[in-house]
């Protein structure tokens, strides 16, 4: 497989046709009201909230943790449209050798979501993080197309048809790194150039042809230098993939939040995303978590300060149109990478998630709630 035949593909589909192939890419509707209804849950769910304005409200989820944890998948049944593997479509887990593929998180997880009527997002098919350790052994200038092509054809044909939406290259833009287009020097970079970004949608665009195709990146939404300019190399990244008429469907903003900061600018975000939106890309909030390391240690306080967080982000994103999805980077307390990552210095537990360690509903659940109920449809 090369690129001509990509591009053949894109020629004969014409970028029109990829785009208007939204109708395919949102399946039927799964019943989530139905679903909601009967599983005991005191008040509607995130998922039927953000569902009925047209929106879709999921969470990275853990395949080990929901087979052995039943309150825990349960109230991911209860509260989500839709998964994301946290780690378990990462090159470290599938891809054990150069030459083997292991799928078995992977299958357990959509077979979880199919089962339940659930939604799945794929993340991510190309990062510069998480690779296993034979890849810098393997991978060099040479061979870096040959991999990258086989990787993402092989993963999305195997799910193809039954996700919604693929990461397919995830923090590409790095400014820190001192180039003139804000990219990062990643190894995909180093021996592929800029051009690997447009090569990962090509493939991946002929091997699942319904998936909506994402361009997904962190550390954009606070009113700083170093978010502006990643802002400015996202934006620009986008603006010459769609006039190459590559097949990107949707921007995915990360949205690890801080509770503590107060540098959010909802004009200056929301004229971001405006501008993605004009580029015809719809813009889905990824990985939403709200970090409490440096909030007050009295928990009512904290949750409020962490709810308040949520609301005032959410406000200014479903505002705009164009925004589509929001997922959580977890459900519960229970379960949260920010627990090994950001630990609280007075060793309290953290508190970023909707649901607290109890998988009970906290005030963080009702700001999303809210900014869901308040939420124009679209
Ligand atoms: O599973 C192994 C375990 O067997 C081992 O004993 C342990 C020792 O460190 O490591 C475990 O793997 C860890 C894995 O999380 C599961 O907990 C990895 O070391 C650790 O690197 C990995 O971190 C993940 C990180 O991405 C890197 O892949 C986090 O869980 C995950 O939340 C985080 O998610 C990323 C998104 O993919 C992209 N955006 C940022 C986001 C947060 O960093």
């Amino acid at each position: 497989m090369d690129r001509r035949t990509f591009l053949n593909t894109t020629t004969v589909l014409g970028a029109g046709a990829l785009l208007g192939m939204g109708a395919l890419r949102w399946p039927p509707d799964v019943g989530i009201a139905e679903r909601t209804a009967s599983s005991g849950v005191d008040g509607e769910s995130l998922a039927i909230r953000a569902e009925r304005k047209g929106l879709l409200y999921g969470a990275a989820v853990n395949w080990s943790r929901l087979l052995d944890d039943p309150a825990y998948a349960q109230a991911i049944i209860d509260e989500c449209g839709i998964l994301v593997p946290e780690n378990e479509l990462k090159w470290s887990r599938i891809r054990p050798g150069p030459a083997t593929f292991e799928f078995h998180a992977a299958d357990g997880l959509i077979g979880f979501a199919e089962e339940h009527g659930l939604r799945f997002r794929g993340h991510p098919l190309v990062w510069h993080a998480a690779l296993p350790p034979w890849f810098h052994e393997v991978v060099g200038p040479a061979n870096a197309e040959a991999i990258l092509v086989d990787h993402i054809s092989r993963v999305c044909t195997r799910y193809s048809g039954r996700v919604h939406s693929w990461d397919v290259v995830n923090e590409a833009i790095y400014p820190a790194h001192g180039r003139a287009d804000r990219m990062r020097v990643s190894p995909w970079l180093e021996f592929l150039g800029p051009d690997y970004v447009e090569l990962a949608f090509y493939a991946a665009a002929e091997a699942d042809p319904d998936a909506v195709l994402v361009y997904n990146d962190t550390r954009v939404d606070y009113a700083t230098p170093e978010h502006a300019a990643r802002r400015e190399g996202v934006l620009r990244l986008l603006e010459n993939l769609v006039a190459s008429n590559v097949p990107i469907h949707a921007l995915g903003i990360q949205a690890h939040l801080w509770g503590h900061e107060s540098r959010f600018d909802p004009d200056a975000f929301t004229s971001f995303l405006r501008a993605v939106g004009d580029l015809g890309l719809d813009i889905y909030i990824t990985e939403m978590d709200v970090t409490d390391q440096r909030l007050p240690g009295d928990i009512t306080r904290r949750d409020q300060l962490v709810a308040k967080v949520y609301r005032d982000y959410l406000d200014a994103v479903l505002a705009v149109e164009s925004v589509k999805v929001i997922m959580t980077w977890g459900l519960s307390d229970r379960y949260t990478w920010l627990k090994g990552t950001r630990p609280r210095r007075d060793g309290r537990a953290v508190r970023p998630l909707p649901l607290d360690d109890r998988m009970v509903r906290k005030p963080a659940w009702a700001a999303i709630a809210a900014a869901f109920d308040a939420a124009r449809p679209r």
